[in-house]
């Protein structure tokens, strides 16, 4: 049972957190090689909307933003929660996510990959956007992470991942390393959870719709604006054997705490 882990298993592949929060902006979190910007804002703007979508969020709730990095979704989540903590292995991260202003009720915590200070049972929701995929396949710490989720959840309480599957277990992204099916997520081991609910979000191989959403400088805001909730309804109703053809999936994950 891992309660202490190597923490270069949380690490890309490619590089390291450390370096892509230099990047800055979108760059630090999502794709650092995205020069123009346009793949990056499709993506935070589709992922926004699962949250939206996906998250069930009361104003009386507390919320923790596993691997928050510099913060993205932590501050989008506060106006509509009691309190938000952000939760980060990389001091780099959270140090760009304290510096950026934002609403009074986020609170940032450093971790070892595996513990955070917080009360046992005193949490709504779990969210991870892109963080277990790097841990997915070392199958020990994956469970230790869920057990720190399942230990932090009110009963009742869920956990909302979107992380990359692989629909055919060969491929992932370049940063991502070993390729991980929806089955490796699906290993809770002796965390008390069950899956609720789960979907696809975003294609790693976008078709026509998707891809037009990152073509222009001009005509590409305005396509997201219009086009990504029919982006989501679409990519949310595909199974995986329509999906054999992708790379790789941003996939969603509702889970909840047994009672
Ligand atoms: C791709 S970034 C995503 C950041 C943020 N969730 C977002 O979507 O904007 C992944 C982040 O997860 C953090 N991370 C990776 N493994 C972690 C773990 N086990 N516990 C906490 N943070 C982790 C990294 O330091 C990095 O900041």
């Amino acid at each position: 049972m891992a309660t202490s882990v190597d923490e270069s298993v949380f690490q890309p592949v490619d590089s390291s957190w450390a370096e892509f929060a230099q990047q800055g902006g979108l760059r630090a979190v999502i794709d650092p090689n995205d020069a123009t910007g346009r793949r990056n804002a499709a993506i935070d703007r589709i992922q926004r909307l699962a949250l939206e979508r996906f998250a069930h969020l009361t104003e009386d709730a507390v919320v923790v933003d596993w691997g928050c990095g510099t913060g993205r979704m932590t501050r989008a989540l506060a106006p509509s929660v009691r309190r938000v903590h952000g939760v980060d292995v990389t001091p780099e991260m959270l140090a760009e996510a304290r510096a950026t202003p934002g609403p009074d009720n986020v609170e940032y915590h450093d971790t070892d990959g595996l513990h955070v200070p917080l009360p046992d049972g005193s949490v709504d929701l779990v969210l991870s956007v892109c963080v277990l995929q790097y841990c997915v396949k070392d199958r020990e710490t994956y469970q230790a992470v869920l057990r720190e989720f399942s230990r932090m959840l009110r009963p009742g309480g869920r956990c909302l991942l979107i992380e990359q599957i692989s629909p055919t277990g060969t491929t992932a992204s370049d940063s991502v390393g070993d390729a991980a099916t929806r089955s490796d997520y699906l290993a809770f081991g002796d965390a008390p959870l069950r899956l609720r609910n789960e979907c696809a979000v975003r294609l790693g191989a976008p078709r026509l719709f998707e891809r037009l959403t990152t073509m222009h400088r001009w005509t590409g805001p305005l396509l997201r604006g219009l086009t990504t909730p029919w982006i989501l309804d679409h990519n949310s109703r595909l199974t995986i054997d329509e999906l054999q053809d992708q790379p790789y999936v941003d996939w969603l994950f509702e889970l909840e705490a047994s009672e």
